[in-house]
């Protein structure tokens, strides 16, 4: 049987499961749960806390890559597609997670890296043999003229994307790190050895595949120069929802996809939304769902990820309006999130982690959980986990952002202004370990974890459980909500108040009922007018809505969703 299915029949006997039907739970093995006390998290210690996610009401699990790996980039660096990294566990224990996670109802999504291996595959090292080995095809090639590069293209990690390999006399292409070179997917040998890696994930009976940065695969095979002028015309032009894109998904989903009745995510990054329509409607048998990513970048002062920003609302408002609608318009279907292991935490960055962490921290939840589209947690958001804050670069080991913080040197900047912006920026400030308990190193570890917190915090699971009014229940009285309101699975989408810069109210609306979702942003006690109707609280994140007449008090970082039947 599919998984798909089984799944499923597990959770509400229907035969298969609709996308309005997921709630989706992201894990960032590292830093979920050690159980063998090497300071790295691990499978049996996912499996270990299954119950715990299973009580959180998700039935989908995203785990980000465990296959071996020499962990340049935190395991999108495979050098084994085939394997189990041994710093995660066995294959025994990942056959053991799926099938332990399958009897409570959850599927586990792999995370797939299509576009690069590490360049400790073998494939690439028999590729740097010479032109005539087999593999010298599977990857990207370029000569150039003495003191040249091929093109003038950025790496998403800094620096030229061209590497140069003396032996060869030619440079090989790496969108990311060095270490990681592309994958040559013009040549269909590249496409049919990757399909037999996924076949191998599926058969042992996954739920389906997150795709990594997977709307990069085609390249134009001009490799023109870009225009730079715009930080984003770095070579993405050329690369980004690229010439055979399409071919490439209706390929994997024809070959892998449909006939194993996957559920699959595309990470689509500087996508558009009619590219989007494309991938994710599903008369286009493409991809299930896209994570998309222009509401990260409100806060990119022209464009730059590293310089110090502000959320503006409205332009936050409108970004995923216009991506809501739109979809909504084109039958595609986004994953919703705030916050991932690339992305620092969402606290911080649109509302505030102090002294209204908590009632932030489910203000948030509201908004992205009353949109259209398939919810994401990422681990310790339901516990309101902050960012890391290093205050030494020697803290932070993630290679994007140390050499975002050279080149921040390099352009002129002071150690402190440097550390400053990756106090707001780096990605590393959500891969602290999720904190458990009051038991050394939070219950994550036995041992010293490979990332180590800063500052002490007392926001754990443990106390979250033993608080009613905690982030924690919130969190799984929202996801109850979210399973059985079919108005916020599928009702249309609206924006109320686009100018607004305090509030982000929204409707929802299905045959039967109207939905407001509205929350303050501001610490300030504001009151707003609402449309016409009766309206009662179905969710809030204070106890006593205050609704006078027409009128709705907010207090500081208040949401709720009220309800009026049609
Ligand atoms: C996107 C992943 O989410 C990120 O962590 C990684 O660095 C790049 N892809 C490269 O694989």
């Amino acid at each position: 049987m599919h998984f798909v299915e089984a799944l499923s029949t597990n959770i509400c006997e229907v035969s298969i499961i609709k996308l309005q039907d997921i709630v989706a739970y992201q894990i960032y093995p590292r830093s979920f749960q050690d159980s063998n006390g090497d300071g790295i998290g691990d499978i049996p210690g996912i499996t270990r806390r299954l119950d715990y996610l299973k009580e959180l009401g998700i039935n989908l699990l995203w785990i980000t890559p465990m296959y071996r790996s020499p962990g340049c980039d935190n395991g999108y660096d495979i050098s084994d597609y085939y394997a189990i990294d041994p710093v995660f566990g066995t294959m025994n224990d990942f056959d053991r997670l799926v099938s332990q996670a399958k009897a409570r109802g959850i599927g586990i999504m792999m995370d797939m890296v299509l576009n690069h291996t590490s360049s400790q595959h073998h494939w690439f090292q028999e590729a740097l043999k010479g032109k005539d080995n087999p593999y010298h095809d599977y990857y990207i090639w370029k000569t150039a003229p003495k003191g040249q590069l091929p093109n003038n293209w950025q790496s998403k990690f800094g620096g030229s994307v061209w590497e140069y390999v003396p032996d060869l006399d030619e440079y090989y292409l790496h969108l990311y790190g060095r270490a990681m070179p592309d994958l040559n997917w013009e040549n269909p040998k590249v496409r049919t050895a990757l399909f037999q890696v996924m076949r191998f994930w599926a058969d042992k009976g996954i739920a389906g595949f997150r795709l990594d940065v997977i709307n990069n695969l085609s390249k134009d095979q001009r490799f023109p120069n870009d225009t730079f002028a715009t930080p984003q015309d770095d070579g993405r032009n050329f690369y980004t929802d690229g010439p055979r894109i399409h071919e490439f998904l209706r390929e994997i989903n024809r070959e892998v996809l449909a006939p194993y009745g996957l559920i699959s995510v595309g990470e689509l990054s500087s996508t558009t939304i009619e590219n989007t329509n494309l991938y994710t409607n599903p008369a286009r048998q493409e991809l299930s769902m896209g994570f998309t990513f222009h509401h990260m970048k409100v806060d990119y002062p022209n464009g730059q990820k590293w310089a110090l920003g502000m959320n503006d609302l409205p332009t936050l408002k409108r970004i995923i309006s216009n991506w809501q609608v739109g979809t909504m318009n084109g039958g595609g279907h986004l994953a919703l999130f705030w916050t991932n292991h690339d992305q620092p935490r969402a606290l911080a960055r649109f509302m505030n982690d102090d002294v209204y962490r908590d009632q932030s921290a489910q203000a948030l939840a509201i908004i992205e959980f009353g949109l259209r589209g398939v919810p994401f947690v990422y681990q310790g958001e339901e516990i309101a986990m902050k960012d890391a804050y290093f205050t030494s670069i020697d803290r932070y080991q993630d290679a994007e952002s140390r050499n975002a913080y050279a080149g921040l040197l390099q352009d002129g900047k002071s150690a402190a202004e440097a550390l400053a912006i990756l106090q707001q920026k780096s990605r590393e400030n959500a891969r602290l370990p999720m904190q458990w308990d009051d038991t050394a190193n939070h219950g994550f570890s036995s041992h010293t974890p490979w990332l180590i917190p800063e500052h002490d915090d007392q926001h754990t699971v443990a106390r979250a459980s033993a608080c009613p009014a905690s982030t924690l229940a919130f969190y799984q009285e929202l996801i109850h909500l979210r399973h059985s309101n079919d108005t916020l699975k599928s009702g249309r989408f609206e924006l109320l108040d686009p100018a607004d810069g305090e509030v982000f109210a929204y409707r929802r609306e299905s045959d039967s009922e109207i939905l407001l979702v509205v929350a303050n942003f501001t610490q300030q006690v504001l009151s707003r007018r609402l449309p016409k109707g009766t309206y009662h609280t179905i969710i809030a994140n204070y106890k006593k809505t205050s609704l006078t007449g027409d009128v709705l008090t907010l207090q500081p970082y208040e949401a709720l969703i009220l309800r009026t039947s049609k």
